[in-house]
């Protein structure tokens, strides 16, 4: 287990040396360090990245910085540029300097010690001149180190350092640090939960995130390293190695052992430089939970935008919220059953996407529906969006090299969504509408189609009754019945049969599942054949492929979030079934693609802070024919370079 690392609090100024015999190293943060962040540090020591011999004169403090010289001979912009795109580098490192800096190492050296006296950094400066002095170094990387040990010799040991950030969201079940190995097979695909205040495993309630240095992954992007130094957070329905899954159900959380093997897409995307720093809360078992009341195993992630009292919306709700809070997270997975990704990246404001079904194994993930479940994730970024997209995808996609030229907005999703809308958010949709047509052909000669979906289906179905009834109980009877008999029963019978008591369920899904199951079983055939039939008259009749080039013959834009408040403060009614059929359900039964965009912001007047200064985010989905994942990809990134779309900041309002 991990014993290895505490953590002490900013300005705690005991210096615990490394004498200790014990491998029990302390971080203790100075002053400077505290005063430059308002953070506290930990350390993961048993990760020794770098080790090496130094002569005693020159024996470093607690924390160091060692700086990779490479070809850049200035060591203000060397400074400048660890400051500007690091969030854990701090000047504080300064107070003792390694240099790896070659063979002209000690006159470099010598110069950069001569620029901290300049301006007034008390520093010890240790000067490695050349790498033949390092003793069992793993990787040399600039960046700020602890020194975990210093031996008799001299031998100096180095871990990386973690800013631990505040998860004021209670968006995270808990922050992860990479596994000690100590074996030869030592594998950094494997974590352990992060001790944080000095708690260790406390459960599905993170308090803080450990985050490491960007400068650790410098100039490691790569074309098989796409997500060098992307530091990620993953919903906890996905298993890594090393970790608990918690599932949103406490009883499950402590049920099970620790994964012993991370989740196909976990695996995937560490394998091309993503950094996880902690696991995301769900709603229990990713069924749609509401706050507070359905939350009853863990407190419901807090929506940051507006008045900080929305509905974070369901279930990638910790993943959603992490990233409408948190700059220090680049992006997080989550997964779309029903809308998991795309209504929490919609009230968040993100980019978001559930992609075509089957799009990549979900082998090591919980279950809601087999022919339903997707993994997506979100963005902030329409750059980070797509990277992200072809590192977790891989090769799953269509090719495309133009696109399409068609835009359908069918008018009974537009008018259901609009018409209760007095605001000016209805012309917010028609001008993104505007805008993409002539991205799409400058010549305005995109074709936007508003026929009703409703009369297409009518048309070409087939079915003497429409899509809203024919489907209407295909989702809830697919997630119910799938999920109660393959992962619910299983989990309630060992959990009876080894503790003689059921374990607690919170109501949403227990009541979804007992509706599902009292369907019965013909019931389930039959819709699990209408989903099929669905997504065949999808591809076929309503979001064809193209053989011109574009993937997709039409584009699909209806809106998403109107930016209406949805307090998290209000008495709810009991679970409900989600019967139904709405735009929404074109792409979870019809398995294709869709992505969400965040478009603009709307005004409103605050209950909570009683003021009209509060904004929430409007959202527009867009969807294509399956496999045009990429191509949907492509094209936020040229709305982006349109003007179109821009990249989302952090907090209260999603837009400046
Ligand atoms: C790594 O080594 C440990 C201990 O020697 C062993 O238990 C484990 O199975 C090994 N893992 C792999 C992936 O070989
Ligand atoms: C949508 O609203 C428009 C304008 O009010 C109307 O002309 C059209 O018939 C409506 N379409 C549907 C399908 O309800
Ligand atoms: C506009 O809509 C808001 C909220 O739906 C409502 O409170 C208000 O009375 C409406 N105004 C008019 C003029 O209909
Ligand atoms: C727009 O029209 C011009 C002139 O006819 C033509 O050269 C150009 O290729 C057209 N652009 C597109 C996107 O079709
Ligand atoms: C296309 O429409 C826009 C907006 O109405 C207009 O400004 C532009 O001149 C038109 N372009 C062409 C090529 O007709
Ligand atoms: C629809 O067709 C099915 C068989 O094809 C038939 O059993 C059912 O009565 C029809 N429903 C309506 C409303 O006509
Ligand atoms: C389909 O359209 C026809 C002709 O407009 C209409 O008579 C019929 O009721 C529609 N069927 C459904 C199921 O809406
Ligand atoms: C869907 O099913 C529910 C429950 O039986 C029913 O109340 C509702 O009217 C149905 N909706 C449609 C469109 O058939
Ligand atoms: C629980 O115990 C019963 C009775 O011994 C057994 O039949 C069943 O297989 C067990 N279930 C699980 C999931 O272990
Ligand atoms: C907010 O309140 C002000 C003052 O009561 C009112 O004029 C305004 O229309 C309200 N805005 C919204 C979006 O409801």
């Amino acid at each position: 287990m991990f014993s290895h690392t505490s953590s002490l609090l900013a300005f705690s100024v005991a210096f615990i040396t490394s004498a200790l015999a014990a491998p029990t190293v302390q971080f203790s943060a100075s002053r400077n360090l505290a005063r430059s962040t308002q953070d506290p540090y930990i350390s993961s020591p048993g990760v020794d990245f770098i080790s090496f011999r130094v002569t005693s004169d020159s024996k470093p403090v607690d924390y160091v910085a060692t700086l990779d010289k490479g070809s850049n001979t200035d060591f203000h912009s060397i400074l400048k540029g660890y400051e500007e795109m690091d969030d854990v580098w701090s000047k504080a490192f300064l107070e003792s300097v390694f240099v790896a800096a070659g063979e002209c190492g000690s006159q470099w050296s010598a110069r950069a010690k001569h620029h901290l006296k300049s301006r007034k950094v008390s520093s010890k400066i240790a000067s490695i001149h050349s790498a033949s002095s390092f003793v069992g170094t793993k990787r040399t990387r600039a960046g700020p180190y602890v020194v975990s040990s210093v031996g008799e010799e001299g031998d100096v040991t180095l871990s990386p350092v973690y800013r631990v950030y505040t998860d004021s969201q209670y968006a995270f079940t808990y922050g992860v640090l990479p596994r000690v190995e100590t074996s030869s097979n030592a594998s950094l695909a494997a974590f352990v939960q992060a001790p944080i205040g000095g708690i260790e495993g406390f459960g599905m309630s993170a308090i803080g995130v450990p985050v490491p240095s960007r400068l650790y992954t410098l100039g490691e992007k790569s074309a098989s390293k796409p997500l060098a130094g992307i530091r990620i957070a993953v919903k906890d329905i996905y298993d890594i190695a090393g970790l608990k899954t918690g599932d949103g159900n406490r009883a499950y959380y402590d049920f099970y052992p620790a994964a012993e093997k991370s989740s196909f897409v976990v695996e995937r995307l560490l394998g091309q430089g993503a950094i996880v720093v902690g696991k995301t809360k769900t709603s229990q078992f990713a069924n749609g939970e509401n706050p507070t009341a359905d939350w009853v195993d863990q407190l419901c992630p807090f929506n940051p935008r507006g008045d900080g009292y929305q509905n974070p919306s369901s279930s990638s709700s910790g993943s959603g919220a992490a990233m409408g809070a948190y700059d220090w997270l680049d992006s997080a997975i989550g997964s779309d059953t029903g809308g998991s990704v795309r209504f929490p990246a919609s009230v968040q404001g993100l980019y978001g996407i559930r992609p075509t079904f089957g799009a990549v194994s979900l082998t090591g993930v919980m279950p809601l529906a087999a022919q339903l479940d997707t993994a997506g994730y979100f963005a902030r970024t329409p750059e980070l969006f797509k990277t992200f997209g072809e590192a977790i995808y891989q090769g799953s996609f269509e090719n495309y090299d133009s696109f399409p030229k068609v835009i359908k907005t069918p008018s009974d999703f537009w008018n259901s969504t609009l018409s209760s809308l007095n605001n000016s958010v209805p012309s917010i949709f028609s001008r993104f509408v505007d805008q993409l047509a002539l991205l799409l052909d400058e010549n305005n000669s995109t074709q936007v189609d508003n026929t009703p979906f409703a009369s297409v289906w009518n048309q070409t179905s087939g079915i003497n009754e429409t899509a809203a009834v024919y489907t209407n109980l295909t989702y809830p009877i697919l997630i119910g019945n799938y999920q109660y008999k393959e992962f619910a029963v299983p989990f309630i019978e060992s959990y009876r049969n080894a503790t003689g008591v059921d374990p607690f369920i919170d109501p949403v899904p227990l009541y979804r599942w007992n509706w599902a199951v009292q369907q019965g079983d013909e019931a389930y055939e039959d819709h699990i054949n209408r989903q099929l039939f669905f997504a065949k008259w999808i591809d076929e009749n309503f979001m064809r492929s193209s053989d011109s080039g574009s993937c997709s013959e039409s584009l699909l834009v209806y809106p998403q979030n109107v930016g209406r408040p949805d307090y998290r403060n209000v008495y709810r009614p009991p679970p409900g079934i989600p019967f139904g059929f709405s735009a929404s359900r074109l792409s979870n039964i019809g398995g294709i693609p869709e992505i969400i965009i965040p478009i603009d912001q709307v005004q409103y007047n605050s209950t909570i802070t009683n003021t009209d200064d509060q904004y929430l985010p409007i959202t527009v989905s867009v969807l294509a024919a399956k496999g045009c994942d990429l191509m949907l990809l492509d094209l936020v990134k040229k709305m982006k370079s349109a003007g179109i779309v821009k990249d989302v900041l952090t907090g209260s309002k999603a837009f400046a």
